[in-house]
């Protein structure tokens, strides 16, 4: 790649490529200004409006989006202190997500870019939530990016997956959810206790006073490097009921004991089938992905593995594991040193596989 980007440079005579990467697929509104492979600035504008209903509300999503979308694009300009004419490109997320949002972000790509005559850029949101583990600023020093190939267990609200990344632009899944992601499996869980949306980072948090080995949920048998969180929601659900009938306030009670104790169970569920991966594909080089890898127990675990089984892990940094343009501005990057331009016609899809 370091080769295609020095030819690019050349057959551009130009010293710098610059692009604007946006991000709409769900509730964060983000915007994204990358100099070749560095961010220069990555704002995220989040929507508090959700938390009223204990999920995102779609049609409210998108009318939060037509607000904050003008705004964390000047930001995202002021901050990486470039004035738009320089831009060379602009990227944006143009699937999986909530249709309505990805609407808002892909007709603004599309006008920004018709605007300033410069080319658009589509983005699969899944893959670059990947390419994150290469996100990094220039005054990072120590910043290491993983080599190819490698494995990502890529974990969000929608999605869980484990991909097999062989350049970054190629990539395959390997294993996947067959029914919810793991961050759903948080939020639900996080529902069931009374805790508002999302409730992943707030189970993280109560968990770190809790103990893991308080409460026993089972870890489903699935044939393969697949994943399944729905019996784990209803044994959940059914052990919270149980243990209230008998106790009216245990929820309140035990609360950090209870988050642990799911915490635990849902990142041995994650690391179980990503140790599979593993063996199978003898690839050791391993990364973690997406909202749910802010996990701080996900995280500290993988750590382990560097020792225990030697694998080389990457983590990136928290702002870049949740929803960011920063990722889709680096993917944009990618895509376009291969000149892999959009037409202006291109719409955004709900489903968007690799
Ligand atoms: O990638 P993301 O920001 O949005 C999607 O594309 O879905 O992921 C959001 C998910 C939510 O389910 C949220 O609860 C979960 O990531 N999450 C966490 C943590 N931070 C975010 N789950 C567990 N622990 C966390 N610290
Ligand atoms: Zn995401």
């Amino acid at each position: 790649m370091r080769d295609d980007y020095y030819f690019c440079m050349l057959l551009m005579n130009t010293s710098a490529v610059y692009i604007l990467g946006i991000e709409s697929s769900c509730d964060d509104t983000s915007a994204a200004i990358t100099c070749n492979d560095k961010i220069l600035s990555n704002i995220t504008a989040g929507q508090q409006v959700h938390e009223l209903y204990g999920g995102v509300v779609p049609e409210l999503a998108s009318r939060a989006h037509q607000q904050n979308i003008i705004p964390v694009v000047s930001q995202a300009l002021s901050e990486a202190k470039i004035t738009k004419a320089q831009l060379n490109a602009v990227s944006f997320s143009r699937g999986p997500g909530l249709i309505g949002s990805l609407l808002v972000g892909t007709s603004f790509a599309k006008s920004f870019g018709l605007a300033l005559g410069i080319p658009i850029i589509e983005v699969n949101h899944m893959q670059a939530h990947v390419i994150a583990n290469f996100a990094s600023r220039a005054d990072e020093k120590s910043f290491t990016s993983p080599s190819f190939p490698f494995l990502c267990l890529t974990v969000s609200g929608g999605h869980t997956q484990i991909v097999k990344v062989t350049n970054h632009l190629d990539m395959t899944i390997i294993g996947q959810t067959l029914d919810d992601a793991a961050g759903e499996a948080f939020d639900k869980a996080a529902k069931m206790l009374g805790l508002p949306y999302p409730g992943g980072p707030l189970i993280d948090q109560y968990a770190q006073k809790g103990d893991s080995l308080a409460f026993k949920f089972p870890v489903p048998v699935v044939p393969g490097l697949n994943y399944s969180f729905s019996g784990l929601k209803t044994a959940f659900l059914y052990f919270i009921q149980k243990q209230t009938l008998l106790n009216p306030k245990f929820k309140e009670e035990s609360l950090n004991d209870i988050c642990a104790s799911i915490q635990y169970t849902i990142v041995q569920i994650l690391l179980q089938k990503l140790q599979l991966a593993v063996e199978q594909t003898g690839i050791k080089t391993v990364a973690i992905a997406g909202g749910v890898s802010a996990n701080s127990l996900l995280r500290s675990t993988l750590l382990t593995m560097k020792q225990k089984a030697g694998w080389d892990v990457f983590i990136p940094k928290f702002e870049y594991c949740t929803d960011n343009a920063g990722m889709i501005a680096m993917s944009g990057y990618y895509k376009f040193l291969a000149n892999d331009f959009a037409s202006q016609d291109i719409m955004p899809v709900a489903r968007y596989p690799f």
